[in-house]
């Protein structure tokens, strides 16, 4: 004779449906952690575009010291090459944020809103901006091995581009240096 044997299924008292319940919000937390740690380990921005590094090239391409600052529209800075070195300045107006512009037969950038003028440097000149033009961190590095010899510092001086080796031009649109504001 076979004897059947039949499984009943037992109804979860109370404990062990607020364990498992428990148990299934701890999980969908943790995969909410790990979804969020991810997403801010990733860069936000890429390289070459406004918020991330923008590779401008090889040293020989930068404008001469007497030559007009470059435009950059895509990143929003002036490439300007002064005696004292190189900087990256943002293309936003430190008084209520127009674009200015460089004036070729005066040699100095403009403010088309409110007339706020600067120095191909971005140091302040007239008008009612608070400060001298706010800029990115530029860097030099060595073509060959990817170090950097060269780059803006906090106080924001212009960069001197070493002319004894082969150098990369960098600049980096998430470091903005503050300008420094006037008296
Ligand atoms: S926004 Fe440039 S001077 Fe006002």
């Amino acid at each position: 004779m076979i004897e059947e044997t039949t499984e009943k299924s037992v109804p979860l008292n109370r404990r062990e449906f607020l364990n498992l319940a428990w148990l299934a919000s701890l999980g969908f937390v943790f995969v909410d952690v790990a979804g969020l740690t991810i997403l801010f380990a990733m860069p936000r921005f890429k390289e070459g575009e406004f918020g991330g590094v923008f590779i401008v090239g090889s040293s020989d391409i930068l404008p001469s010291t007497d030559a007009p600052p470059q435009n950059y529209p895509k990143v929003k800075f002036w490439l300007s090459n002064t005696e004292e070195g190189v900087k990256a300045l943002y293309k936003v107006c430190t008084h209520l944020g127009c674009l200015y512009n460089w004036n070729s037969q005066e040699g100095k950038f403009i403010c088309p809103c409110h007339g706020s003028q600067f120095q191909k440097d971005g140091t302040y000149i007239q008008g009612p901006a608070p400060r001298s033009l706010d800029q990115f961190v530029v860097q030099a590095v060595d073509a060959e091995t990817g170090e950097v010899i060269a780059q803006t510092p906090p106080d924001g001086s212009a960069v001197q581009i070493p002319e004894d080796r082969e150098v990369i031009i960098k600049v980096d649109t998430g470091a903005k240096i503050i300008g420094q504001r006037h008296s």
